[in-house]
C-alpha cells in the first residue's frame, strides 16, 4: 500500500507506545496550540475515555488508539458535524482495507452484525461561540480476540479480526483513514455538511426505527427515527408526531 498520502492530517505524529489516554494528551497538545493534522496515536491506553464519563478498554498491541486535531472556522453549534464525518471516515476506510460493509447507529458507534468495534469521541476547545479546536478520539478493536475481552464486552462488541478471520495492518488502516477523513474535511469545507448527511444516512442503521433515547440527565425521549438535520443532530417524531431534537444521548433500537 502507499503509506501516508495525506496533505497535512497526520505529518505531525506524536506516537507512544504506553499513554495514559490519547484523547488527553491531544487535549494538551490543542490548548498548547499544536497545529492542525496533529495525530496522537499509542499502543496501549492505560486509561482510556469513552462517551458519558465511561472507560475505554484499550489493550496492548492490537486495536488503534488515536486523537486527531483539527481547527476547522466554525461555530460551535456545528461541531457534531465531525462526529458524523469521522464516522463516515472510518467507515470507508475500513470498507476499504477490509471489505467488511458496517453500520453506523447514531452519533458514533460503528458496529458489525449489531456489534460495535468502533467508538468516536469528539470533544470541543472553544473561545465565546467559535470552534478553537476539536479533538476526535477514535478507538477501533483491530486484531483483539474475543476471548480476551473483558466478561461485559463479549456479547456486545467485536473486532475486525474476530469478523474477517483474518488480521489486519493496523497502519494500512490509520493511513486510509486519514486520508478519508481529510477528503471529506475538504468536502465539508468547500461545499458544506450535504455530501458527508448523505454518506452517514446510508450507513446509519438507526433511521426509520423506533428509538429509545436516554440523555445525560436521564430523561428518555421514545420516537421513531426521522433523519438527522443540517447540525447532525438527531430528529425523533414522538406518538403525538411531535419532533424532538435529541444532541446527546444513548439510543436504543428497539426490535419492534
Ligand atoms: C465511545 O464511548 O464509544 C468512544 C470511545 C473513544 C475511544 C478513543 S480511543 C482514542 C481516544 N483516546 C481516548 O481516551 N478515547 C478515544
Amino acid at each position: 500500500y502507499a503509506g501516508l498520502t495525506t496533505k497535512t492530517l497526520g505529518h505531525h505524529l506524536v506516537y507512544q507506545d504506553e499513554i495514559p489516554s490519547t484523547q488527553k494528551k491531544a487535549q494538551h497538545l490543542a490548548e498548547d496550540g499544536a497545529e492542525e493534522g496533529t495525530v496522537v496515536l499509542a499502543d496501549e491506553q492505560t486509561s482510556g475515555r469513552g462517551r458519558l464519563g465511561r472507560s475505554w478498554h484499550s489493550p496492548k498491541g492490537t486495536g488503534i488508539w488515536m486523537s486527531l486535531i483539527i481547527r476547522p472556522d466554525i461555530p460551535i453549534h456545528k461541531a457534531p458535524q465531525f462526529t458524523l464525518l469521522t464516522a463516515v471516515a472510518v467507515v470507508k476506510a475500513v470498507k476499504h482495507v477490509t471489505g467488511l460493509d458496517c453500520e453506523i447507529k447514531w452519533p458514533n458507534d460503528i458496529l458489525y452484525k449489531g456489534k460495535k468495534f468502533v467508538g468516536i469521541l469528539t470533544e470541543l476547545q472553544a473561545e465565546a461561540a467559535d470552534v478553537k479546536a476539536i479533538i476526535v478520539g477514535i478507538g477501533i478493536n483491530v486484531n483483539a480476540a474475543i476471548d480476551d475481552f473483558p466478561e461485559e464486552l463479549k456479547d456486545i462488541a467485536t473486532s475486525l479480526r474476530a469478523e474477517a478471520g483474518t488480521a489486519f495492518d493496523r497502519a494500512e488502516l490509520i493511513q486510509e483513514i486519514l486520508k478519508a477523513f481529510e477528503d471529506l474535511y475538504k468536502s465539508y469545507m468547500d461545499e458544506g455538511f450535504g455530501l458527508i448527511k448523505l454518506l452517514w444516512e446510508s450507513y446509519a442503521i438507526s433511521l426509520g426505527r423506533q428509538i429509545y433515547a436516554r440523555t445525560a440527565n436521564g430523561t428518555v425521549v421514545q420516537g421513531l427515527a426521522q433523519g438527522i438535520n443540517d447540525e447532525g443532530v438527531l430528529l425523533l417524531k414522538d406518538k403525538d408526531g411531535k419532533i424532538h431534537k435529541i444532541y446527546s444521548a444513548d439510543i436504543e433500537i428497539s426490535s419492534q
